[in-house]
């Protein structure tokens, strides 16, 4: 595959690549939606993920072109003109990171030409905006050999998503992006940004990763929406407890306090932010003594949790879960990502996957009258260069 890009590369852009560069996506394996509030995550970056080919040039232009919107021609971006276009999508995250660099100080001496391919699927919760930024950040810090630590690029690529691109993600996608390693998932307290690398050894089981193939059209301001939920949830509860971020509760104190939020829609959110926090350090306990049975019990009590009281799952996420559920060989089964469609990830026992497969294909395509996508989830370490 590297082999062909290179070819691609020549034939767009009429000469050699100089660089290469790869970024992983992400599964999370517990912990949705506790990211900007404050809490616990535990995702790891997979091998599936976004590339980059390279070859510096000596004007101030970028030139970029993606494998996956051929369709678009070659793209020009002038280091003169990094403003947001509506129009133009995913260079919108090119602007983004290199706007950002250039306002702490990190100057582009000149452009480049630049190639991309990803064979995360686009839109399917797992991380390919995260992946992209990424992508462009490495990059262009060993291009022009700026001494910007990986932390940093982590957080530019957050501030892309937030303030260049407009949806109030937390910064769990670029940390897992950013700052993996290969055979562990990251705990990380979003809150501090204090975390511990957790080897995943999952023996006879494996993850399976199962895409709905469902389009997120109203992905992001459904998920603006839950943040705002979840930020005025905490400002009725602040105004009778000193905490600074849902996360901060117990489930005990938030039962007690509880009554004092104002509609029921805000008891079920914050219930979810304060619940899947608590199992996010539940289960990596579980995980590192081995105790897959009960890890995959705190999968299920997760996407029940996302699905009754935050309310992201929908049909497809649904049927996908619950059908993986009842299946010979499963430990537990959720959603991971943002939701509204996208992926949700399995446990399962090796000798049942391709079992797994065919039943969980036959159902959800009857049910929802498409096919769901599986892939087998490979830990991968985060973004960087390809010698
Ligand atoms: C998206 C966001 C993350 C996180 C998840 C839900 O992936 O980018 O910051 O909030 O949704 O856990």
């Amino acid at each position: 595959m590297t082999l062909d890009l290179n070819v691609r590369f020549k034939e767009v852009f009429g000469n050699k690549a100089d660089y290469q560069f790869f970024a992983p996506g992400r599964i999370n394996l517990i912990g949705e939606h506790t990211d900007y509030n404050g809490g616990y995550v535990f995702p790891c970056a997979i091998t599936l993920g976004t590339y980059a080919l390279i070859r510096l040039r000596q004007d101030n232009v970028i030139r970029a072109y993606s494998e996956n919107f051929s369709s678009d021609s070659i793209k020009t971006i002038s280091l003169d003109n990094l403003n947001h276009q509506e129009s133009e999508n995913w260079t919108n995250y090119i602007k983004g990171v290199v706007y950002y660099l250039q306002e702490q100080g990190y100057r582009l001496p000149h452009g480049f030409d630049v190639l991309f391919y990803g064979n995360i699927p686009n839109g399917a919760g797992l991380s390919s905006s995260a992946s992209f930024e990424l992508l462009v950040g490495t990059a262009i810090k060993h291009i022009f050999n700026f001494h910007i630590d990986m932390l940093e690029l982590v957080k530019l690529g957050k501030r892309v998503e937030n303030e260049f691109i407009g949806v109030n993600s937390g910064i769990m996608d670029q940390f897992a992006v950013g700052m993996s390693q290969e055979n562990h998932a990251i705990m990380l307290d979003c809150n501090t940004l204090q975390y511990e690398l957790v080897p995943v050894d999952l023996g006879e089981y494996t993850i399976v990763i199962m895409n709905t193939n469902k389009r997120r059209e109203l992905a992001d301001s459904k998920y603006n929406e839950r943040f705002s939920e979840t930020r005025q949830a905490l400002a009725e509860i602040q105004e009778h407890l000193p905490i600074q971020t849902l996360a901060d509760l117990t489930m005990e104190q938030f039962e007690k306090v509880k009554h004092v939020l104002s509609t029921d829609t805000l008891v079920k959110r914050a219930r979810h932010a304060v619940s899947e926090n608590q199992r996010v350090i539940e289960a990596v306990a579980y995980l590192k003594e081995n105790n897959l049975v009960a890890f995959g019990e705190l999968m299920k009590q997760s996407h029940l949790s996302t699905e009754l009281d935050y309310e992201v799952t929908g049909k497809e996420l649904d049927t996908l879960v619950h059908t993986a559920w009842e299946q010979d060989g499963v430990l537990g089964a959720r959603m991971t990502g943002a939701g509204f469609g996208g992926c949700a990830i399995a446990l399962v026992h090796c000798d049942n996957v391709e079992d797994f497969k065919t039943k969980v294909g036959k159902i959800y395509t009857d049910t929802i009258g498409y096919a769901p996508d599986f892939y087998i989830a490979q830990t991968s370490n985060g973004a960087g260069f390809l010698e």
